[in-house]
Parts: structure tokens; sequence; C-alpha cells
């Protein structure tokens, strides 16, 4: 029987860039009423990296992007469209994807930001992926950079210590692949905007009148995670008729180790299944997945042909999975 070929996007490089400033739970501690101890109980952080005023955001998603090219192998002008999921850009516009362009020389893409939070990563290759198979363009980088220590309240102990800043890129080309190559085999996304009060910023540009900062109600946010993310993994799971056990890797959104753990333990998968950057990076938002990617695929425990199921929960709220093969 001949085999069937089915066009998809398919991961073909990934990089990352971490800002210079390494901040410990102990540096944290001098900066507001906390310690290493609750931070590491609570969340299963223990350091995060904070950009220097150098590190804009456009300046670490091109250190991301151009790593992710140099693993690939492909030349920036190659570059289709580049999209960059973010909430914290440097301006309104031009977008961090157009500065990406032109600070990385990508001169045939076009690009745009995407905003949903720490979901954003999940949306935007959800979005390249429709893209790619539409047959819109034929190669798309997808970057997640965030530099949360621009919208965190250093006053406010129960939010500064959970987030970090940083970048990641994956680099996805279309490919006529077998059924059971490699690519992106289903995303799923969400939203409940019901929920915006439970975590949001307040406030935008050309909002001078607000704070600017993030508000967070921890509690309530942890209540909704583990059910809905649960749900989007599920989702995924069975719109390509798997069980949990097939899958190789959880790749889940850092937010918090309770939150991993507990989806992780859902699914009945082995700890030793889950990538856990959490504690290196903490909450990097749309940067934690293609960070933890990196980490897995870099130190060589991600390999070519294995099943990846992303997640990743955050403002709006918005969720969703998407599942991969190498
Ligand atoms: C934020 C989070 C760790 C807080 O844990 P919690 O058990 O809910 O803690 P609470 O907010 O109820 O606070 C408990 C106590 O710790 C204190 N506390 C809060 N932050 C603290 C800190 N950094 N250091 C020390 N104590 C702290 C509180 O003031 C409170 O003290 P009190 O009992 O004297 O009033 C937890 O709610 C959480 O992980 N939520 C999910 C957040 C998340 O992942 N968001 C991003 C999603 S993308």
């Amino acid at each position: 029987m001949s085999e069937v070929f089915v066009r998809r996007a398919v991961i073909k490089g990934i990089g990352q860039y971490l800002p210079e400033n390494l901040v410990t739970n102990a540096d944290m501690a001098t900066r507001v009423d906390t310690s290493d101890e609750w931070i590491t109980e609570r969340t299963g952080i223990k350091q995060r990296y904070f950009a220097s005023p150098h590190e804009t955001c456009a300046f670490i998603a091109a250190a991301a992007a151009r790593a992710a090219l140099s693993h690939a192998g492909v030349e920036a002008d190659s570059v289709g469209a580049i999209i960059v999921a973010t909430s914290t850009p440097d301006n309104a516009f031009p977008a961090t994807a157009v500065q990406v362009q032109a600070a990385i020389g990508a001169k045939n893409a076009f690009g745009f930001d995407l905003a949903a939070a720490c979901s954003g990563f999940i949306y935007a290759i959800s979005v390249a992926d429709a893209m790619l198979r539409a047959g819109q363009v034929s190669s798309v980088l997808v970057i997640g950079a965030e530099i949360y220590s621009r919208i965190i309240d250093f006053t406010d102990r129960g939010t500064c210590v959970l987030f970090g800043d940083g970048a990641g890129a994956v680099l996805l080309q279309a490919e006529q692949v077998a059924t059971t190559g490699p690519g992106i085999l289903s995303t799923h996304l969400h939203a409940d905007g019901t929920l915006a009060d439970i975590l949001y910023v307040d406030g935008a540009v050309g909002r001078r009148d607000k704070s600017g900062y993030l508000v967070m109600n921890g509690r309530e946010v942890f209540r909704h995670a583990v059910t809905l993310l649960s749900s989007a993994v599920t989702e995924a799971l069975t719109e390509n008729g798997l069980k949990a056990n097939e899958i190789d890797w959880l790749v889940p959104h850092q937010a918090n180790r309770r939150i991993i753990d507990g989806v992780g333990k859902k699914l009945g998968l082995p700890a030793a299944r889950v990538v856990v950057t959490v504690d290196q990076h903490a909450n990097t938002s749309a940067a934690s997945i293609p960070l933890a990617l990196c980490a897995a695929v870099q130190d060589g425990r991600i390999q070519p042909g294995q099943l990846v199921l992303l997640e990743a929960l955050g403002g709006g709220l918005t969720w969703g999975s998407a599942l991969l093969r190498m």
C-alpha cells in the first residue's frame, strides 16, 4: 500500500536567549519580605533572569531567533514570516517582530506580534501552523519574548518573585511528510474573558492613569489552572487517538512546579517525562515553553521522532495545547 503524505509545519531549529543578570531567591529577599524557603516550597522557583536596559524585548527576541536559525542551518532571508508572542513589547508599534526582522536581516519576511499572555507561544505556533499548512508561507520564525521585570510591582511580594525575563524561538518549515512523520499534529486554543480580573496588567500604552503593573489573584489562577490545562491536554490526546502513556514528553508552560506536577499526575505521566525549567527561569510567560523545549533538545532528552505535548494557561484567561512529533 502506498504511504500517505501530508503538508505539516516541522520544527527545524530552536534557540534561546537569557539575560545576563541572574537573580536568585536570596537576591529577591533583599528587595521584598520573602525567603528562598517560601518561594521554593510554593513554586519550585530558585532563580530568574532580569533584563538590563540594553536587553530590550526586540534584542532578546532577535538573539533567540538567530540561535534558532543557526541551529537549523538556515539563512535569515529565507524566512517568510516572524511572529513574536509577547505581552511586553518595547513599543506599541512597530511590532517586535518587525524590529526582529530588521535586526536579523530577514528581508523577505512579514511580521506581527501576538498577545495571549502566558499562552502566547501556543497561540503563535497555532497561527504559524495554519499559515504553513495553507501554503501562505514556507517558513515561520515563532518567538516567545518577555521582559516581565518591567511590568511587575516590586512592592508586591505575592507576584514579583514569580516572574523572569527571556526569549525562546523555533523555526517552523512546511514539509510534505508521511503521516507518521514529524510536525505539528494539532493545536487547541481556548479563552474565557469572564475571568479577566484574576490575572491582568493594569493599563497599557496610552493609559498613563493606570499603574502598568501585573495584578494577580494567585489562588484563583491556581484553582482554574490544573483543571483547564488537563482538559486541553486530554483534547489533544483524543483528537490524535492517543493515550497519555504514548506521549514521550510533556513540555508545560513553566508557571509553578505545583501546577506542572498537578497536570502530570492527572495524566498519569511519570515525572521523568515532564520537562521542568521553572526552577531555572521562573515564569517567563510566552517564552517559557520554547525555553523549556530548547533546554530538553540541547541536553539530548528530546529526540527526533518523539511525541511532545505542549500546554499553557495565562491571563485572559487563555489556555491551550499543541501536540507535535519532533
Ligand atoms: C502565588 C502562589 C504561589 C501563592 O501561594 P498561596 O499558597 O496561594 O499563598 P497566598 O497568596 O494565599 O499567601 C499565603 C501567605 O503567604 C504570604 N506571601 C505571599 N507572597 C509571599 C512571598 N513572596 N514570600 C513570603 N510570603 C508570601 C501572604 O502574604 C500570605 O500571608 P498571610 O497568610 O500572613 O496573609 C499561588 O497562589 C500560585 O502559585 N498561584 C498560581 C500563580 C501562577 O502560576 N500564575 C501565573 C499563571 S500563568
